[in-house]
């Protein structure tokens, strides 16, 4: 269902339509969040764990494979902030909602989680739109998408 709207979609935008904005904003659009990862390649690739580049980026962020669901701070030899880390040593797990709220800006959201206001994220991105576009995307690439 969610790779029919993703792929309809896209063949709109492929032949020159314009999508309903407002349909596009009801359903979050795996392709949208692809086409948005453009912004996260500086720091982040996905890479599963035989290996396989899902797309090739930089390494100053974790790997975001299997993200959905994944436990928080948990990419195998990544170097967390202590403040991330300490958050996931709540138990804390990356679903949509807090996806959402994170990417909008990892400061203000470690700095609510912590209730610390002298923290601050290492990741100096911030999702303005598209988050739920961007995470039914890292949906379309874990492993029990469907
Ligand atoms: C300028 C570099 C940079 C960019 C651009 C960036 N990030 Fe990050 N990201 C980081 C760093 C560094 C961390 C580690 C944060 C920490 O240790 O507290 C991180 C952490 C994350 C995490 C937490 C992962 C985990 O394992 O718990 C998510 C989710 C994430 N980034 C998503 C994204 C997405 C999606 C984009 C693109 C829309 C993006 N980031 C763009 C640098 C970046």
């Amino acid at each position: 269902m969610m790779k029919s709207v993703a792929l309809s979609s896209l063949a709109a935008l492929t032949f020159g339509l314009m999508a309903a904005p407002a349909f596009a904003s009801a359903h979050a659009d795996a392709a949208a969040g692809e086409t948005a990862w453009r912004s996260c390649r500086a720091c982040h690739g996905i890479t599963d764990p035989a290996g396989t580049v899902i797309q090739r980026g930089g390494r100053s962020g974790p790997n975001l494979f299997g993200l959905p669901g994944r436990a928080v701070a948990s990419a195998e030899g990544f170097n967390y902030s202590s403040a991330l880390e300490q958050y996931a040593a709540t138990g804390a797990v990356w679903t949509e909602e807090l996806f959402v709220e994170y990417m909008a800006n990892p400061t203000a959201f470690l700095r609510e989680k912590l209730d610390d206001t002298g923290v601050r994220s290492p990741m100096s991105f911030r999702m303005r739109s598209g988050a739920e576009d961007m995470w039914a995307y890292l949906e379309s690439v874990s492993p029990d998408s469907e």
